[in-house]
């Protein structure tokens, strides 16, 4: 074999070894294998050019120190790169685009509850929370509404059967999902003295057929004052005032008498634009069975509490016409908010 064959095989073999060295005991071995001192490759490759004749032997000697340089070149940047730690600065590429994702937004109902905190809360009103799984005494009993009442029909409610939770005493308790964030009055009530003075905001269930306008599971806005002298003048004022702040100065605020076992009067509340009326809740001045119930005198305090669809608003604000639309899930709809 001549010497420049040899050179060659050599240079190749040995520049394709370092670049296939994936860590720094990898790259020792070929250095040892090529550009060990004592033996190996660059020691076969000596031998090579100690058989060239005298007149040849300072262009092949040549030739060899320059091949013997570029392996050598080669192996300390190599070594340099497996050296280096694998630090996660190290691995960012600043020349890459900034932000690779489009930032997610919130739901629009989100927003709209934040809406509603930061309004409300400018009133004093704080905010409050209670459980969706909830026993048929804070949802039913305590609100004064009997065990013959229509609003308590299984059929109406989503009950939760046995098996679905481990303990709470079922059959003699049994749980359902809340149909109405009026169970919050109850377990403020029973927390804590008047004053009280807090909303809450949160889903509620109701096996509705589900179309436009309804669904089975939807949010609430509860609201509660009570304290020596609470009025259903205050009640209107407060719902006038937060309706114009989250819709603007021309919605007006209109009570119709109405029933609830909880409330004595019980209103239903619409919001209107000239002669287009939109109901939006309900709302009256405290039973005193409830203030009862709680363990308040109600020859003492009397309070108001109202209930108010948390879509029905954002539906209002955002022009959107179909309810569904919230729960679908559908960023095309959802990134317009
Ligand atoms: N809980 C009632 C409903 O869901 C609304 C309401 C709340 C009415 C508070 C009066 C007082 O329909």
């Amino acid at each position: 074999m001549d010497h420049i064959t040899a050179f060659q095989e050599y240079e190749q073999s040995a520049l394709e070894a370092i670049v296939a060295a994936a860590d720094a005991a990898a790259l020792e071995n070929v250095r040892i294998e090529f550009l060990g001192k004592k033996k190996g490759r660059l020691k076969d490759l000596q031998a090579v050019v100690g058989k060239v004749s005298a007149e040849e032997r300072p262009v092949v000697g040549k030739a060899f120190n320059e091949v013997k340089m570029r392996v050598s070149t080669a192996f300390d940047a190599r070594k340099k790169e497996v050296e280096r730690p694998k630090t996660a600065l190290s691995s960012l590429d600043i020349t890459l685009p900034g932000t690779p994702v489009k930032l997610g937004k919130r739901h629009p109902l989100t927003q709209t509850m934040e809406d509603f905190k930061d309004i409300i809360g400018r009133f004093g009103f704080t905010v409050a929370d209670g459980p969706e799984i909830e026993d048929e005494y804070h949802n039913f009993n305590a609100l004064n509404i009997p065990d013959d009442h229509p609003a308590r029909d299984p059929l109406d409610n989503f009950y939760l059967s046995a098996a679905s939770y481990a303990t709470g005493g079922l059959p003699d308790n049994p749980r359902l999902l809340r149909s109405q964030t009026s169970t919050v009055q109850i377990r403020m009530m029973e927390k804590e003295k008047p004053p009280i003075r807090i909303v809450s905001l949160g889903r509620v269930y109701r096996p509705d057929t589900i179309d436009a306008t309804h669904s089975c599971m939807f949010h609430q806005m509860e609201g509660l004052m009570v304290g020596d002298d609470v009025t259903m003048a205050q009640l209107k004022t407060v719902l006038q005032l937060f309706a114009t702040t989250y819709l603007g100065q021309d919605v007006q605020i209109r009570f119709r008498p109405s029933f609830f076992p909880f409330t004595e009067p019980s209103v239903e509340v619409d919001m209107g634009w000239g002669d287009d009326w939109l109901e939006i809740g309900g709302a009256g001045m405290i039973d005193p069975n409830v203030l009862k119930a709680v363990g308040y005198n109600p020859d003492e305090v009397s309070g108001f509490a109202f209930g108010l669809g948390i879509e029905r608003f954002c539906m209002r604000r955002h022009q959107i016409t179909d309810i569904r639309r919230f729960y679908e899930n559908d960023v095309r709809f959802l990134s317009q908010f």
